[in-house]
């Protein structure tokens, strides 16, 4: 009998426009890329600290057609003054669903990994973050604790990963 989580599947929607709205009983948990739960490896710099050197930069997109600004966490890799540390991006949480949405700029090849605490049961998984700006991870155990841990790859040309926002899906317990 395999572990729940192996039966995991990631996988990439192309963003659809319809929204559903129905009685669900699902809720949405939405932590901006800045949340502090997002841990950020090296740290994130403050933009106006300007004596912070970090291979994760912020920015603020601002939408070509109408929408409100995002702040998005942004790497191209490591740097020197940043002691060449590899970027990478944790979170620990209980959700059934995880939706890590990036930037329409970023194209860099990223591991994807999931961790279930206690069963230890870990996944791995190589994303082109180019192909969509979804990336999502489900049938994940509500009973367990799960790590997120997203691992920057350096390719044969520049690239760069960026984070919107991650999304989680809990079951409502009313
Ligand atoms: C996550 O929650 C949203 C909103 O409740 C729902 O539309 C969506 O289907 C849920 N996703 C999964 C995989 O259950
Ligand atoms: C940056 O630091 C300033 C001053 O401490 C604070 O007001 C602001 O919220 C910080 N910005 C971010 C993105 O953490
Ligand atoms: C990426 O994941 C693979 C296993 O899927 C592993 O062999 C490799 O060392 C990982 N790379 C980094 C930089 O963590
Ligand atoms: C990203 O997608 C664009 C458009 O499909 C393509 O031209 C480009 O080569 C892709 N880059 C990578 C790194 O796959
Ligand atoms: C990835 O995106 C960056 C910034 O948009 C661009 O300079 C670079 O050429 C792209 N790399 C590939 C391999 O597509």
């Amino acid at each position: 009998m395999p572990h729940r989580l192996s039966w995991l599947f990631l996988s990439f929607y192309l963003l659809i426009s319809t929204v559903t709205l129905t009685v669900s009983a699902q809720q949405q948990v939405v932590l901006g890329s800045t949340d502090p739960d997002l841990v950020y490896l090296p740290s994130l710099c403050n933009v106006s600290n300007t004596g912070c050197f970090s291979a994760w930069q912020i920015y603020i997109d601002f939408p070509s057609i109408n929408g409100t600004p995002v702040i998005v966490t942004s790497t191209t890799g490591p740097i020197p003054q940043a002691g060449n540390a590899i970027p990478q991006l944790f979170l620990t949480f209980r959700a059934s669903t995880l939706y890590l949405r990036t930037s329409p700029l970023s194209n860099a090849t990223v591991n994807f990994s999931l961790t279930a605490d206690p069963s230890g049961v870990t996944i791995t998984k190589q994303i082109n973050t180019n192909i969509s700006q979804l990336i999502i991870a489900d049938n994940l155990p509500e009973s367990q604790t799960t790590t997120l841990g997203v691992t920057f790859l350096q390719g044969v040309s520049s690239t760069r990963f960026d984070v919107e926002s991650i999304t989680l899906n809990v079951t409502d317990s009313r």
